[in-house]
């Protein structure tokens, strides 16, 4: 990444085609500049450095982050600061050295990795040649989740990389776990109050051409949703239909939701947010391990009262114990098995512990420890809501969401489990239970803009979701480019996923190229980034063609097996070096024209 250079450029090295190059450059220009009176070169009008100015950076993956940083940007104008929003890797630490205030939100992915759209800044930041940050006054707020071990690692890594870099912390980092808004509020209070703190202004801030002097900023967008993640709709479900066939190893279903009534817009590559309800057979037995009825009153998160049934059925994680649970079950049941587990170097033993568990298990294990029901409430986490990537395009559907999911039931330790959302979406909903849900937007998992523009897809299992959008809406809008898919999953038989559509779709001439790997179908295990490798050098003219490269579904194995198989398609099919496959996987990705939506 370069870190000189006031305008981000597309370098000739670059894998596009002229005209990509050209149009990337136009609107890189346009995005960017530092404002020095009367412009500069390239023709971008400068404005005068306001007073305040403050830049919020966001790291996210999903569009937790980016939510909070447009939100705060709007405060942040409202008390008179003048607010530049941007992803994290729209800024280069050139611009953050000439930068005043920071506020930095960022989630953590993968395995304490920071999203794909903060992950170059994090690398320019640990270049050797990283600048001091020495005139810049910073704060970060860091989401993560509690289930993950590296909570916030993300966060933390940046938190510390920047005072590193000599840059001074105005206030501290706040981690948050899923339940975030009321933390996320306090840290934008309280930051904001000590950026007002910091006096002095340079000359040179990073100024986007854009920019509305009512502070509006660059990724700002109308708001249109008056349905969202606080105020979800209450939506009906239409359509349950499995997917898998009679004899699979997997449950996989299509669900289709209707949205009428709903003011809710999404795009194709956006994702469904929703909040299940709990199985009420496994809140019963919660509440009779408890010694209850379960009309005992207890507070909700939002502090109304309700009976401690209700709760647990609708507003709080009653599957994977938090750990607070389990230290006060091991203080009153004095059990030395689980005091010694929960010691902070034995995390990986009591990982393993808790693989399979529940909270009901340790309830009836330990039937010593009593706990009153305000008390057990007190000690559980609200229920998130789970996402799911859309598997519909809206112009193909309007007023509907269609999602494809993987069912998660098993058995552990003498007890059948369900997935909390999944099993909800199979078994419990009827076509009269409402549905809460949002629309969690995804700017970082797109359509090219350019509808010339060839894609490659490799969404294997319930990745396929997203592009099923992507065709129904490439086909919808007669885009011309063309459409690569690489499915796979493990029986052609059982769990070729809509099928049907594929085919018709390939027929047709929508899909231009599918590539199928059925991992079980033969003796040796076949998945899509094989097919990768066995059309490397085709694949590789597609890239040189400006192609997007897209990957959805399973983050722990296969988006990493996917990763390195692109790394060897431009090695092979490119004759690069692994070096010079690094740099230029490194450009599809500041082109964004290589996206992921893993999980
Ligand atoms: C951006 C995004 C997009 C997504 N898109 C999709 C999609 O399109 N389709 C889809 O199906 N999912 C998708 N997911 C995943 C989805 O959000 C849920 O995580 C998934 O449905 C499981 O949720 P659940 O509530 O049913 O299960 P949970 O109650 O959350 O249970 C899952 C947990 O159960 C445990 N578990 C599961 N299997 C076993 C086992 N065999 N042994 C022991 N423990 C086990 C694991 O701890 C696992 O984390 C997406 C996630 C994200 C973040
Ligand atoms: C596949 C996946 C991996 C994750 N890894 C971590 C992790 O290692 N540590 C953590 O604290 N949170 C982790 N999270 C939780 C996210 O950071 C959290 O949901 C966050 O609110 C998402 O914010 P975003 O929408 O801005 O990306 C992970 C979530 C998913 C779906």
């Amino acid at each position: 990444m370069s870190s000189g250079t006031a305008i981000p450029y597309v370098p000739p090295s670059a894998p596009f085609n002229v005209q990509q190059r050209a149009w990337l450059n136009g609107y890189l220009a346009g995005r960017w500049s530092f404002a020095a009176p009367g412009g500069d070169a390239t023709g971008v009008t400068a404005s005068a450095v306001a007073t305040k100015s403050l830049l919020i950076l966001f790291g996210s993956q999903t569009g937790t982050a980016e939510g909070l940083a447009k939100k705060l940007a709007k405060q942040s104008s409202q008390k008179g600061f003048t607010p530049r929003t941007a992803e994290a890797n729209a800024c280069t630490v050139a611009e953050l050295a000439a930068a005043e205030r920071l506020l930095f939100i960022t989630s953590t992915w993968g395995e304490g990795d920071p999203p794909d759209n903060a992950t170059q800044l994090w690398a320019a930041l640990n270049a050797a040649d990283a600048p001091k940050l020495t005139g810049l006054s910073f704060s970060v707020l860091a989401l993560g989740d509690k289930n993950y071990s590296d909570f916030c690692g993300a966060g933390k890594k940046f938190d510390e990389r920047l005072e590193q870099l000599g840059a001074k912390r105005i206030h501290p980092r706040v981690d948050c776990d899923l339940d975030y808004e009321a933390a996320a509020t306090a840290w934008g209070e309280a930051a904001l109050a000590k950026c007002g703190e910091v006096t002095g202004e340079k000359t040179a801030n990073l100024q986007p051409r854009d920019a509305a002097p009512s502070g509006a900023t660059v990724t700002d967008q109308p708001v249109t949703l008056p349905h969202s993640r606080t105020n979800p709709f209450p939506a009906r479900l239409l359509v349950n239909r499995i997917l898998t066939g009679e004899g699979s190893a997997k449950e996989t279903r299509h669900f289709e939701i209707s949205l009428q009534g709903a003011d809710l817009n999404y795009e194709a590559g956006d994702a469904l947010g929703m909040f299940p309800t709990n199985c009420p057979a496994l809140v019963s037995d919660l509440v009779a391990a408890l010694g209850c009825d379960g009309e005992e009153a207890v507070k909700a998160p939002d502090g109304s009262e309700t009976s401690l049934r209700h709760a647990l059925l609708r507003h709080y994680q009653v599957t994977q114990p938090p750990s607070s649970l389990l230290a006060a079950i091991g203080e009153r049941a004095q059990s030395a098995e689980l005091k010694t587990l929960l010691a902070p170097e034995n995390k990986a033993a009591l990982e393993k512990h808790l693989h399979g568990r529940e909270i009901i298990d340790f309830l009836l294990a330990h039937p010593m420890a009593r706990f009153t029901p305000e008390e057990f409430i007190a000690l559980l986490r609200k229920l998130s809501p789970r996402l799911y990537s859309i598997a519909s395009s809206p112009k193909a559907h309007p007023g509907e969401v269609h999602l494809c999911v993987g069912i998660v039931r098993y058995e552990t330790h003498g007890r059948a489990r369900k997935g909390v959302c999944s099993s909800f979406l199979a078994d419990r909903v009827e076509q009269e239970t409402p549905l809460p849900v949002f629309v969690q937007a995804s700017h970082g998992f797109k359509l090219p803009v350019i509808t010339d523009t060839p894609v490659i897809m490799v969404g294997p299992g319930t990745g396929i979701a997203p592009f099923r959008a992507f065709l129904e809406e490439r086909q919808i809008s007669a885009a011309r480019g063309r459409n690569w898919l690489f499915f796979g999953d493990q029986k052609r038989a059982t769990d070729f996923l809509y099928r049907d559509e594929l085919e018709t779709m390939f027929k047709n001439g929508v899909l231009t190229k599918l590539d199928l790997a059925f991992s079980r179908d033969q003796a040796e295990k076949i998945y899509v980034q094989h097919r990768m490798a066995e059309h490397a050098k085709e694949l590789w003219t597609w890239l040189e063609e400006g192609a997007h490269f897209y990957v959805c579904g399973d983050a722990k194995r296969m988006a990493k097996d996917v990763d390195a198989a692109l790394y060897e398609v431009v090695q092979l099919g490119g004759g690069r070096t692994p070096e010079q496959a690094k740099e230029y996987v490194q450009q599809l990705k500041s082109a964004k024209r290589y996206q992921r939506d893993v999980y």
